[in-house]
């Protein structure tokens, strides 16, 4: 089993992360925070427990809002890609003042909220135990403000920390401008705090992210997991759950036609850090020095990817100055075929 803790914007692609993250079978959830990101963080926290009831987390998984903006930078928002709220255009989830999307977030004894900062530290601790215990894989699927604050707030359980990894960053493209991701670019500052912590590292670049579409292929083997082909499914979601994940798709679909000109579906991004904590032998990735332009006329928000490993040769980072493994490659199918098999499990809840 692998203890997880994720850290989200949701987001439809964060959505489906919380799903892969409830619903893999070797993840033990310990907890999810939020961040401001695709959408302002009230959203997002409400998002992230509306996604936990309605995907089958159990009732101790809860949400512990975080960052209501970058470290340095005023926040960013991204409704042209997510909506207003984060999940437009998404059916058939619990309503945000519903009991049960309210008992989701993570409250003491005497009623008051825990926060992201507090319930990320007390689990990774808990879980560690002074190294008796277990460590914990910290995934971040929106910008890294959560991230780098428990990093400077509590250096001494970093041993705990099995590893960080983040969707985000790509190698020599961008999505929010010609060299920029939107999560990097979002939080830059955070970013290069998170890349130089003595902590492993593995970055989901784009450049991977943008293979794992949605076509309408795998849209149909969503809609009935029976439909050997886009020709044979039925034209209604055989479930609730299915209805909700295939309006996510169809928005998500619209955004990424309209704003990049994706044709044939859209890219799942942020599902990949939870498969990858799943089952890395999908992946191939390869260890770089990776850091983050904070200030460029036209290139903040870049990762910098030392594909060349010119910089190695600096001590700063270690012994090779590769402070990051960079995702290059991963098995489509093997992770639609991972996405499929846990709504099956999440319809069985
Ligand atoms: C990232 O930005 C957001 O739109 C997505 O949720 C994902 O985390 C992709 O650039
Ligand atoms: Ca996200």
């Amino acid at each position: 089993m692998k203890n997880v803790w994720l850290d989200v914007d949701p987001g439809h692609d964060d959505a489906t992360a919380i799903m892969l993250a409830v619903q893999c079978t070797n993840i033990h959830l310990l907890g999810v925070s939020t961040t401001h990101g695709n959408a302002s963080s009230e959203w997002t926290a409400s998002n992230a427990a509306r996604c936990l009831q309605a995907f089958g987390a159990q009732s101790h998984v809860r949400v512990y809002p975080g960052a209501t903006k970058p470290l340095l930078l005023p926040a960013k928002h991204d409704p042209e890609i997510h909506g207003i709220d984060g999940l437009g255009g998404v059916e058939g989830l619990p309503k945000h003042d519903s009991p049960e999307v309210k008992a989701r977030f993570a409250v003491d004894n005497d009623g008051s909220p825990i926060r992201a900062l507090e319930g990320m530290s007390k689990f990774i601790k808990v879980t560690w135990n002074n190294g008796a215990g277990e460590k914990v894989s910290v995934i971040s699927c929106g910008p890294m403000t959560n991230i780098a604050l428990f990093v400077s707030a509590y250096p001494e359980l970093l041993d705990a920390v099995e590893e960080f990894v983040f969707m985000g960053g790509g190698v020599g493209m961008g999505n929010r401008s010609a060299v920029a991701e939107f999560n990097i670019l979002c939080d830059p500052h955070a970013t290069q705090i998170v890349l130089n912590a003595p902590v492993k590292k593995t970055m989901i670049p784009i450049n991977v992210t943008h293979t794992a579409i949605v076509t309408k292929k795998i849209h149909a083997r969503l809609l009935d997991p029976s439909a050997a082909s886009e020709e044979e499914a039925v034209p209604k979601p055989s479930t609730n759950l299915r209805h909700t994940l295939s309006t996510l798709i169809n928005f998500f679909a619209e955004s990424y036609k309209s704003t990049f000109g994706f044709i044939d579906g859209p890219p799942l991004h942020d599902a990949l850090t939870v498969a990858y904590v799943s089952q890395p032998e999908l992946f191939k990735a390869t260890r770089y020095r990776v850091d983050t332009e904070l200030t460029g006329q036209y290139t903040t928000g870049e990762t910098v990817v030392d594909v060349w490993n010119y910089r190695s040769c600096d001590d700063t980072w270690g012994s090779d100055g590769k402070n990051c493994l960079v995702a290059q490659h991963v098995d489509v199918n093997g992770f639609f075929d991972l996405f499929l098999e846990c709504i099956l499990l999440a319809d069985r809840v």
